[in-house]
């Protein structure tokens, strides 16, 4: 029976994925202020994971409290926050996908309130009302969130050094992949990108010193994640903006990732300043996943815009791509992926259901 060319697994490393058809992160700004995955977490991407997802990536988790979006992230900086993880990452693994995590330091778009309160995203936390001053390459404001301060050499290798770590809990955890998250206008991204790095020191001006503690940060994660589980970076094909970051800057990072050891890029574009919004067109990075393989020579993924279900089922019989992520419509509809799936229903959703099938 003809499920769809999605349902073939894959294998990366030693991690067998039964699909490829995949949870895309989305933050919950749900933690209490320890970080800790709660009860919603393990409800949220459990729910996804009987849905069919063939993997779980758990929302931007962040590797030290100055690099939280909000004080309702998850983190993964201390002993103490492993315990939760691990039972989120059971939870996901018992129902049948493979867990994954990722990793940020939301840089200069941090500090902020829940998307639901006042003006959300763009609504500052300052500093006096139990905010923090954000960490950014350079001390420009985005939008009107809190100015951040430039960081040191020092504070360069201090998040590297917080990249590893949290790498080294997500393993504790039992997370199968972590995701380094280089897109979206967050810290990574903001170092790579002409219009937020202004710096005049080895880390900024040519594309070598804006990509030099992006490529710091990957080598560190990928030595300190087992050689059996892969990495994988989402990485921004283009700023949508001129003067930022092409598709020809993009591609020379995403060949200096693969000679790292980066097993996946998962491909997006834009969010990197707040009058740049990504143009609205179903399968929006799927031609940027394809030249960005070629260039790396690692597997891709590209998300956004990637839901219309015909698109979905033909993606893989016209396209190099490796899996498609998916966001928003699995907010939707927690059994997206299953529903994609032609056949007989009985055959792949779970038996407890099929009495209403
Ligand atoms: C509520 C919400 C939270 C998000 N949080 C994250 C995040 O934590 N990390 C990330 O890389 N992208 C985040 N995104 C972006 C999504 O992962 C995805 O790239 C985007 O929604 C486009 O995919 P879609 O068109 O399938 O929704 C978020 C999106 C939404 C809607």
């Amino acid at each position: 029976m003809d499920r769809g060319t999605f349902t073939e697994p894959l294998k990366l490393r030693g991690v067998e994925i039964a699909n490829r058809v995949w949870m895309s992160p989305m933050c919950q700004y749900s933690a209490g202020h320890d970080g800790v995955p709660t009860g919603w977490h393990r409800v949220h991407y459990g729910s996804r994971a009987v849905g069919g997802a063939g993997m779980i990536m758990v929302e931007s988790t962040a590797v030290g409290p100055r690099h939280r979006t909000t004080a309702h992230d998850l983190g993964i900086w201390t002993a103490g926050q492993i315990e939760g993880h691990r039972l989120l990452a059971a939870q996901i693994k018992e129902l049948g996908s493979v867990a994954a995590v990722q990793l940020n330091s939301a840089g200069r778009k941090s500090s902020h309130r829940q998307p639901w309160v006042l003006s959300g995203q763009n609504s500052a936390v300052p500093v006096q009302d139990g905010g923090w001053v954000p960490l950014a390459p350079s001390a420009r404001a985005f939008g009107t969130l809190t100015v951040p301060s430039e960081m040191t050499v020092m504070d360069i290798d201090d998040v590297v050094d917080a990249f590893a770590a949290a790498t080294g809990n997500a393993h504790k955890a039992g997370y199968d992949v972590v995701e380094i998250h280089a897109a979206h206008g967050y810290l990574l991204h903001q170092f790579l990108s002409p219009v937020s790095n202004h710096r005049h020191d080895g880390y900024g001006g040519s594309l070598e010193n804006r990509m030099r503690f992006p490529l710091q940060v990957a080598k560190a994660v990928r030595d300190a994640f087992p050689p059996e589980k892969p990495v994988f970076v989402r990485i921004t094909a283009t700023d949508w903006i001129d003067g930022g970051i092409t598709l020809e800057e993009a591609k020379v990072f995403a060949q200096r990732l693969g000679s790292l050891g980066i097993d996946l890029l998962d491909v997006t574009s834009g969010a990197l300043a707040v009058d740049a919004p990504p143009p609205i067109r179903q399968g929006l990075n799927l031609d940027f996943a394809e030249s960005l393989k070629e260039a790396a020579g690692t597997a891709v993924a590209p998300v956004g815009q990637m839901a219309d279900p015909d698109l979905l089922r033909n993606v893989f019989e016209s396209s190099s791509v490796d899996a498609v992520i998916v966001g928003r419509a699995l907010l939707r509809d927690p059994y997206y992926a299953l529903r994609l799936a032609g056949g007989q229903p009985q055959e792949y959703w779970p038996s407890q259901y099929h009495r209403a099938l």
